[in-house]
This record gives structure tokens, C-alpha cells and sequence, in this order.
């Protein structure tokens, strides 16, 4: 994969213009752009169609959650509007991930398109170990077990990989292989801002705890010279 691709510019605007101003000057340098709910609730699913227009892929990040027929069907709508990848929580279960995965295929092959990359978030990375245990009422676990278990269960039910933290890159690529796809965020190249990111992994790190994709937003969208910035994570990607 080139070094440009790995790239996910995560589009955290409200209006299309701003989204697509964005997408027309980025789109030789980052292999996909990210839309989260505020984009797709802002503008609907055509945004999807207009970056596509525009020779960008999409990653439609809208952490699906709900019964498994219901998710199943958006799962095919989602297909049909040939975004590139988008997500599901894995806490909705095997039964949720497996029927997801077999539907997107299927309409995939009837529609004579490559399927879309279904990825699984486990636990959100804003959930701390007292949350989880007095608030959603697991315990016996540490974060990183059930972080590890919930991407082996997704990768059971057909999913084809995670979003997950930096932190928790190896874990995951140790017990999932090789062929399991990692998107990570929480990316911050040397020189730019932390914004409100705590725990951040440079590009290139990153790249060498072996994830496949990252998420970045600011350091790009508000430096001075956007295409310089991503320019400059290119680079960094490619060092030998
Ligand atoms: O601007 P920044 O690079 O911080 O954007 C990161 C993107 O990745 C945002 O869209 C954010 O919602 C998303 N994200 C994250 N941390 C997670 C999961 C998703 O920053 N754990």
C-alpha cells in the first residue's frame, strides 16, 4: 500500500462545503476521508456520493448498534452507496457481526462491487476501567482483555478489522494476524498540536506497531498549508 493511502482525513466539519473544499484539496494526498455523525447528519448520504464524484473513498463512521437484522439492513444500504469501509460496535454481538458481514457480501456480489471493509469498535477509548466496571457493569476484566476478545470475536463473525487505539495496535495484530485491518486515531505528527488528544503515537510510530490506516483531523484541516501537512506525514511515512 502506498504511504498516501494509509491516510484517513477525518472531515469533522457541519457543512458540505466546508467538507467538500477539504476533499477537493486533499484528495491526491490521503486515501480516504472519514464522515462521522455530524457530517452525515448534516448533509445525509449524499455527502458519500459527492466525495466519491470528487475521486475520494469513504470511511462512514456512524458505529452501528442495534439488532442484528436492523444493522444488517443498513449494513446493505451502506453497500449501495459504495462507501469504502464503515463500523460497528462489537458489543452488539456475534449474532449482529455475522449476519451484518454475510448481507454486505451478498448485496456486494449482486451489485458487482467489492464490499466495503466492516470494521468493529470494541471499547471506546473515552471509557475508563471504573466505567466500565460501575457503569456498564463488566467486571473481572481489564479494558485491554476485552478490548482483545471483542476483536477476536469480530474477526470470528466475518468483520474485517478494528479501530482501536495505538496503544492497543500489538495486542490485536499478535492475536488477530496479519490480515486483520487496524485503523488507529489519536495520531499527532511531532510537530503539531495535542488539541484535546491524550495518549498520541506519531505517523510513523504508528505505522511501525503495525497499523494499516490512520485517522488525523486537525494536524491537517487546521494547519496553515493543509497539503503541505499531509505532505509532510507522506514523508514520514515513507523514511526508510
Ligand atoms: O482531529 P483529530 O486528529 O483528533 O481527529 C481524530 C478523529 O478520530 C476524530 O474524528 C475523532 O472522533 C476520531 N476518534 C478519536 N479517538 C478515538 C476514536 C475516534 O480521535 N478513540
Amino acid at each position: 500500500m502506498e504511504a498516501k493511502d494509509r491516510i484517513i482525513l477525518a472531515l469533522d466539519v457541519d457543512t458540505q462545503e466546508q467538507a467538500l473544499n477539504l476533499v477537493k484539496m486533499l484528495t491526491p494526498y490521503v486515501g480516504a476521508f472519514k464522515v462521522g455523525m455530524q457530517l452525515y447528519n448534516s448533509c445525509g448520504p449524499s455527502i458519500v456520493n459527492r466525495i466519491n464524484d470528487l475521486g475520494g473513498r469513504v470511511f462512514v463512521d456512524l458505529k452501528l448498534h442495534d439488532i442484528p437484522n436492523t444493522v444488517a439492513a443498513a449494513g446493505r444500504v451502506l453497500t449501495r452507496l459504495n462507501c469504502f469501509m464503515f463500523n460497528v460496535h462489537a458489543a452488539g454481538g456475534r449474532e449482529m457481526m455475522s449476519r451484518l458481514a454475510d448481507e454486505v457480501s451478498d448485496e456486494a456480489a449482486r451489485m458487482g462491487i467489492e464490499a466495503p471493509l466492516i470494521l468493529a469498535v470494541t471499547v471506546l477509548t473515552s471509557i475508563s476501567q471504573r466505567e466500565l466496571e460501575e457503569e456498564m457493569l463488566i467486571s473481572g476484566m481489564e479494558i485491554r482483555e476485552l478490548v482483545v476478545r471483542w476483536a477476536v470475536m469480530a474477526r470470528q463473525s466475518g468483520i474485517s478489522g478494528v479501530v482501536c487505539s495505538p496503544q492497543e495496535i500489538g495486542y490485536i495484530r499478535s492475536v488477530c494476524g496479519p490480515g486483520f485491518v487496524i485503523v488507529t486515531p489519536g495520531i499527532r505528527p511531532s510537530w503539531s498540536e495535542k488539541d484535546d488528544q491524550k495518549r498520541i503515537t506519531t505517523p510513523r510510530q504508528a505505522l511501525e506497531m503495525g497499523a494499516d490506516y490512520m485517522v488525523i483531523g486537525r494536524p491537517i484541516t487546521k494547519a496553515d498549508n493543509p497539503v503541505e501537512a499531509a505532505q509532510k506525514i507522506i514523508a514520514e511515512l515513507e523514511e526508510v
